[in-house]
């Protein structure tokens, strides 16, 4: 007799036992991994999984599908694009890491996720420098200190910034071999900073490849809310990967890549034209912004 286990599901006790079975087959095997560290992940992505397949009842044709998304994700990856990297981000899957890897520590500025744009051996800016290099995009000046989670400045730290250009691209995508709406910069003696950057605009994340598709297919936006990143590092501190969001952006609280996080939404202040800029450049009939961003490390270790 079918001795059915709850109402409403078609698994008996029986095939329910022959399915902990195979599960428990698989995790056996992993007995005699000598990395202590790989048996206990490998043994949990099991136990997850095979939860998952069960919970679902998952066909044979959805199984099949998903492994035909999978390796359409692995042959549209190279070393300009990262499928899995964006598969990561839109599961929330990134931002996760970084949250059990960024435990709080006081005061210290929240971090968020690192994104596919960041590119090694951006030029180096002076203070006050302009970052832009010929990007569109209308002219924001930013300015902020870095100091410890106790309050001293932190002289020397190196401040990597980069952003999509007005037109919501980075130059990644530019199709050349072209630098701009990026750079790197120092703090100074007592820890300040200040730069011409972009005022952010929203833009989508990469959405013509199979992750895409899974937006478009779930009903979600690939968009971003506007942001300008920030990777600051300086010895003896935890490296910080962080964005500043715009207040005010629609797009706050639905961003494709659960990134934003409270803390790191900042007023970027119009500016008509005209108006007298902070170092007494002169921009024209442009209009421009400013925002002050003050970074804190956390000290680094565990
Ligand atoms: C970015 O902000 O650059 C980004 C982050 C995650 C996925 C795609 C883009
Ligand atoms: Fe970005």
């Amino acid at each position: 007799m079918n001795e059915r286990t709850s109402p409403g599901t078609s698994v008996t006790a029986a095939q329910q036992e022959r399915e902990a079975e195979v599960t428990r087959q698989v995790l056996a095997s992993f007995d005699g991994c000598a990395d202590p560290r790989l048996r206990e992940i490998m043994r949990s992505l099991v136990h997850h999984l095979h939860a998952f397949v069960r919970e679902v009842r998952l066909t044979e044709v959805e199984w099949n599908q998903g492994i035909d998304f999978l390796t359409r994700t692995g042959r549209i990856s190279d070393e300009r694009r990262q499928e899995f990297i964006l598969l990561s981000d839109v599961l929330g899957a990134s931002m996760q890491t970084v949250a059990v890897n960024n435990e709080a520590y006081g005061d210290a500025t929240e971090a968020t996720v690192f994104g596919p744009f960041f590119v090694e051996n951006s030029p180096e800016i002076g203070q006050g420098g302009d970052l832009s290099f010929g990007a569109a995009g209308e002219p924001c000046w930013v300015e902020g200190s870095v100091t410890d989670a106790a309050g001293h400045p932190v002289a020397g730290a190196r401040i990597e910034v980069w952003e999509a250009d007005g037109d919501g691209f980075y130059d990644t995508q530019y199709g050349d071999d072209r630098m701009a709406a990026r750079a790197h910069l120092y703090s100074d003696t007592e820890g300040r900073y200040r730069f011409w950057g972009l005022t952010p605009t929203p833009y989508p994340i990469p959405h013509d490849g199979p992750v895409g598709g899974l937006l478009t297919a779930v009903g979600r936006s690939p968009m971003r809310a506007s942001h300008l990143h920030f990777m600051v590092s300086a010895p003896t501190h935890r490296t910080l990967v962080t964005h500043i969001f715009v207040r005010g952006d629609e797009l706050l609280d639905r961003d494709s890549v659960f990134g934003v996080k409270e803390s790191l939404v900042m007023d970027f202040v119009h500016q008509s034209a005209g108006t007298p800029t902070p170092d007494a450049r002169d921009l024209g009939d442009r209009s421009w912004s400013r925002v002050r961003f003050d970074i804190v490390l956390a000290p680094d270790g565990p």
